[in-house]
């Protein structure tokens, strides 16, 4: 006989597994409950499902729309920017959503995925006049709420058809900003030299929640940026054998502190949305510390804890990352890509996203108030 003690032990340790193991998309998961008819996403790599490869040359000449992208879980390259599914994927569950640019006849009823590898949240032209080059699409924030407009006018007879519509939506306005960062960071300028565009970032960000609203959403999830200290790719670059520069986790510190800054100002920027649509749920999405869990429960989630620092697909260097040579056709992937957090040293395995996922559900659940 099992006592009565051990059965209350064990099913509260199903709940809370239940809780950190949101596992295949297609069980029943926490947000159900809340019945999203449709979520918009916004975005870049973290959440693209499709457009860049399919958007122009370029990106179809992207490592993204080859293998092994993709060859866990679809075993073939679909644009998503990792070995499987994205967290997007697991918030959604099937089906999937469909990129804007998809080439076939996609079935938007549940939403549609705007988000495009390698954009900005401030307009390329603007990110010029500061010297910064986005080299992999025009698609910043603008460009995707352009398509959004499209998109609703299309669907929606009148405005206010939309705001009926949209009532049980969600719409996931970002992770954006990390590339704007990136593309200052990675060639050279100085992190206080970077900080100065951290308003006008968070700006855009604001203005894109604006827009949203204006189209009819009420429930919006706006996402921060990761410890980029954490990046094998940041890593690499900014290595160095000053010991004094990493923190507990062997990240960059100062990096990861930048990373702060960046989601302290968007927080700040919540709070006045917040005051101004009052009857408007707005959520941060703290991919900060939800990815800071994966790395200080890396053990207890079956990581590899020799090489959390490691990407899976890539080569060279303490980080098996090189900056010349990215993953892509020919470079080696590790045996067991559920036991690393990072895919190619820029973004995560989709084991990775799944847990992250959990967490930020766990996190978010309750301040989503869909039970209302
Ligand atoms: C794999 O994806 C490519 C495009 O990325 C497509 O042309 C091809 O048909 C797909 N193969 C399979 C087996 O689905
Ligand atoms: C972005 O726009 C500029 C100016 O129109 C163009 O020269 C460039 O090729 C575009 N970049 C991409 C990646 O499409
Ligand atoms: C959508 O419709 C509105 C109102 O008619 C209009 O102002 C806007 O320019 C349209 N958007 C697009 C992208 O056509
Ligand atoms: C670290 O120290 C080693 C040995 O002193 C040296 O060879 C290497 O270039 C240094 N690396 C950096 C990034 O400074
Ligand atoms: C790193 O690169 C090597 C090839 O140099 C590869 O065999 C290995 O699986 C990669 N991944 C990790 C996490 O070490």
């Amino acid at each position: 006989m099992v006592s009565g003690r051990v059965l209350l032990f064990l099913s509260m340790f199903i709940v809370s597994l239940s809780f950190v193991f949101v596992s295949h998309p297609c069980n029943a998961h926490p947000l159900k409950i809340c019945n999203f008819h449709e979520i918009y996403q916004l975005g870049d790599s973290i959440s693209d499902t499709g457009n860049l490869i399919h958007e122009n040359p370029i990106g179809a000449a992207t490592p993204f729309a080859h293998l092994p992208y993709g060859e866990t879980f679809f075993k073939n390259a679909t644009g998503r920017c990792s070995n499987g599914l994205l967290m997007i994927d697991y918030i959604a569950g099937l089906p999937f959503l469909n990129p804007y640019k998809s080439t076939d006849d996609a079935d938007f009823r549940h939403g549609v995925n705007f988000a495009v590898a390698g954009s900005t949240a401030l307009p390329t032209e603007i990110l010029a006049s500061e010297n910064i080059l986005s080299p992999v699409t025009n698609s910043s924030l603008s460009v995707q709420l352009g398509w959004m407009s499209t998109h609703f006018n299309s669907t929606c007879k009148t405005r206010g058809d939309c705001v009926e519509k949209l009532k049980n939506s969600l719409f996931m306005v970002g992770e954006i900003g990390g590339n704007d960062y990136n593309y200052a960071l990675l060639p050279g300028k100085s992190i206080e030299e970077v900080k100065k565009i951290v308003p006008n970032v968070v700006e855009a960000i604001k203005n894109a929640v604006r827009r949203v609203i204006h189209y009819g959403a009420v429930r919006v999830i706006v996402p921060g940026n990761f410890p980029i200290g954490c990046f094998p790719i940041y890593l690499t670059r900014f290595q160095t054998n000053d010991t004094a520069v990493y923190d507990e986790d062997q990240c960059l510190k100062e990096l990861n502190d930048f990373s702060k800054y960046h989601n302290d100002n968007l927080r700040r920027a919540i709070k006045d949305l917040k005051n101004e649509f009052p009857n408007v749920v707005i959520v941060y999405g703290d991919y900060y510390h939800a990815f800071r869990f994966l790395f200080q429960n890396a053990w207890y989630l079956g990581f590899d804890v020799m090489s959390l620092q490691k990407a899976c697909c890539g080569i060279g260097g303490n980080y098996n990352f090189s900056l010349t040579r990215m993953c892509g056709a020919g470079l080696p992937v590790c045996s067991n890509p559920n036991q690393h957090i990072s895919w190619d040293g820029v973004h995560l395995t989709q084991e990775a996203y799944k847990f992250m996922t959990g967490w930020l559900i766990r996190n978010m659940l309750h301040k989503l108030q869909c039970s209302v």
